[in-house]
């Protein structure tokens, strides 16, 4: 599906439609894993923070460019999911990183939802429950995402 916003104020509309679709198809017993692909200022934060509104997280999101991995409590009874782990794998690109920042075990929780910017170069083989997000820079205010 592919989706064009034309302005901010429509994404959270889309993030709730696309974790609607993705909770309605879990495949097994592992946490959800969306990277979030595109350029620089492409709005993949962005769409973490909106994530946040929907899945009403009391604490402001941030770009986890400095820590890396942040995790959140979901206070939304909608959704299977009880934490929100957002990550940027930016300075991470092996096996090792993985593990190191506790993902290996994250990922093994079905109660995480996991959100990964620049999850590109982590993974030779996707994991399970893995889907992948594209953000594309159409305008100063427009964004087209793919899921
Ligand atoms: N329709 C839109 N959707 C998302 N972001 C938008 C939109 N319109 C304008 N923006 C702005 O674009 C910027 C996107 O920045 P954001 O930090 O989310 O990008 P990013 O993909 O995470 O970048 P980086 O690769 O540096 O982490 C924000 O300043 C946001 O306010
Ligand atoms: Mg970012």
């Amino acid at each position: 599906m592919k989706k064009k916003i034309k302005k901010i104020e429509e994404l959270e509309k889309v993030v709730e439609k696309v974790f609607n679709t993705l909770s309605k198809n879990l495949k097994n017993n592992s946490a959800t894993v969306i990277s979030l692909a595109g350029d620089l200022g492409s709005g993949k934060t962005t769409f973490a923070q909106n994530a946040g509104k929907v899945l009403k997280i009391k604490e402001k999101i941030n770009s986890p460019t400095f820590v890396i991995s942040k995790k959140y409590n979901i206070n939304n009874k909608k959704f299977p999911w009880k934490n929100l782990i957002h990550i940027d794998a930016y300075r991470l690109n092996s096996k090792n990183d993985i593990k190191n920042i506790g993902l290996e075990e994250e990922m093994k929780n079905p109660e995480n939802l996991i959100l990964i910017e620049w999850a590109e170069m982590l993974w030779k083989k996707k994991p399970e429950n893995f889907y992948e997000i594209k953000f594309e820079y159409l305008s100063e205010k427009e964004r087209e995402i793919e899921f």
